[in-house]
């Protein structure tokens, strides 16, 4: 796992996701490509390695909510194919797997990240041996600096149809300026369009108990060059969707998503923490 990535935090976020692979069964959400793109599979130092990136309380539970949003994600991406939705965008896709595991025959995936990122990527699964399917796009975007709507054309999308997007794990990194700019593109396209994302909460509103691990996660993210740079209030970021015309939004926190992914556990595998997962549809 020593490995260079030019995302720092999207590495760490697939090793997380190799992590429930092995160590959380029932597992929440299945990715059976998870260990491949980190060169990881069949190799007898992966449990133990994974283990010992990922040993405190806190980290468990961190890895518990990325499995959670990736799974709400892909029940997101269901729902929208059986309402005939024949686009995805994973935005900031950082080592997510989807793209190579499609199952959906009619069913176009893009995937938007930083050009240098995504290089990297596309080096990576050559070299793991994961082929990219026809159905897989790649449009390098800096969401920070490029016109989203204006750029995935050039990979085929079609504004004229609905689509999901599905942006996990890059909104705390932006300014809040640029999340709800994002979020407002996803509403120019047509009905059926639907965006998952999941967003920090403001500081002043996390529980003081929980306040000294988002310091110290905010200082680690920060000295790897991504800092955090958005939190929000749900009722405040529920109204601005409102008002931007998504027409139906539900906005999940810990104990909700505890409630539906990790009831029935003797693990004691839950969320905890500072995120909410929401799933908006325009
Ligand atoms: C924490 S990772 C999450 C990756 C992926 N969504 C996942 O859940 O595995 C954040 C991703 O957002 C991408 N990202 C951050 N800022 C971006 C920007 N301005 N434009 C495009 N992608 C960006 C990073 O390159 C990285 O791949």
């Amino acid at each position: 796992m020593h490995v260079t990535c030019p995302s720092r935090t999207a590495l760490r976020v697939a090793q997380r996701r190799a992590a429930h692979q092995v160590l959380d069964l029932p597992r929440v959400f299945d990715d059976p490509l998870a260990l491949r793109i980190l060169g990881l599979e069949g190799d007898p130092a992966a449990r133990p390695l994974l283990e010992a990136a990922d040993a405190s309380p806190y980290a468990r539970g961190l890895r518990a909510f990325l499995a959670a949003r990736s799974r709400f994600a892909e029940e997101a991406l269901r729902q929208a194919v059986d309402l005939g939705v024949d686009q995805y965008v994973v935005l900031g896709a950082g080592l997510d797997t989807f793209g190579c595991r499609n199952p959906y025959p009619e069913l176009r995936v893009f995937e938007v990240d930083r050009p240098e990122m995504q290089a990297w990527k596309r080096a990576r699964l050559a070299g793991a041996g994961i082929p990219a399917p026809a159905s897989l796009r790649f449009a390098p975007v800096d969401l920070a600096t490029q016109d989203l709507l204006a750029e995935l054309p050039r990979a085929g999308f079609d504004p004229a149809a609905p689509a999901l997007f599905a942006w996990l794990g890059v909104a705390q990194y932006l300014p809040a300026a640029e999340v709800l700019a994002t979020l407002r593109a996803v509403t120019r396209l047509p009905e059926d369009s639907a965006v998952v994302f999941d967003y920090a909460l403001a500081p002043h509103l996390i529980e003081p108990r929980l306040r000294g691990v988002y310091d110290a996660l905010a200082a680690r993210v920060a000295a790897a060059g991504e800092p955090f740079q958005s939190g929000f209030d749900p009722a405040a970021l529920r109204a601005d969707l409102a008002g931007m015309g998504f027409t139906a939004v539900s906005d999940l926190g810990p104990d909700e998503l505890t409630a539906r992914y990790f009831a029935d556990r003797d693990d004691g595998l839950g969320i905890r923490g500072f995120t909410r997962l929401v799933h908006a549809i325009v």
